[in-house]
């Protein structure tokens, strides 16, 4: 099993959301996040102002998966949430050691 952890820009969230449901990917854990990095540094000086924001609002949707869906899944984040422009996110891909769904006790690729 694996965790994928995706920061997109929050105005890509429902094409991703669509992407992934369209491969029957209609599970995860969505964040509201604060991105640190350097976009911050241009926005703000290009407004010529600090306006007491040092961070861009991002979401982090959270998918643990067989690891044989983890290829699908990254696919349709990157294009769904690809703009092209500078500050498109990451997505970040973990082992997972053990997942288990609470009301059953089930174990793993079962529990997922
Ligand atoms: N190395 C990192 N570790 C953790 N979070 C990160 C990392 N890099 C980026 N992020 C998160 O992703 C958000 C968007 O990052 P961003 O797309 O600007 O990455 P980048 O590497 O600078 O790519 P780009 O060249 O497209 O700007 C950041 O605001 C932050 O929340
Ligand atoms: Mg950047």
């Amino acid at each position: 099993m694996k965790k994928i952890e995706a920061i997109i820009r929050v105005t890509q969230f429902e094409a991703v959301r669509d992407a992934l449901a369209a491969i029957g990917v209609q599970f995860f854990t969505l964040k509201e996040v604060r991105g640190y990095g350097l976009q911050k540094g241009q926005r703000l000086m290009y407004r010529g102002a600090n306006h007491g924001a040092d961070f861009i609002a991002r979401l982090q949707m959270d998918i643990v998966a067989e690891s044989g869906m983890v290829e699908g899944i990254v696919k349709a984040i990157e294009s769904a949430g690809k703009t092209g422009k500078i500050g498109d996110g990451k997505i970040f891909v973990f082992d997972i050691e053990t997942a288990i769904r609470i009301r059953t006790g089930e174990r793993n690729e079962e529990a997922v």
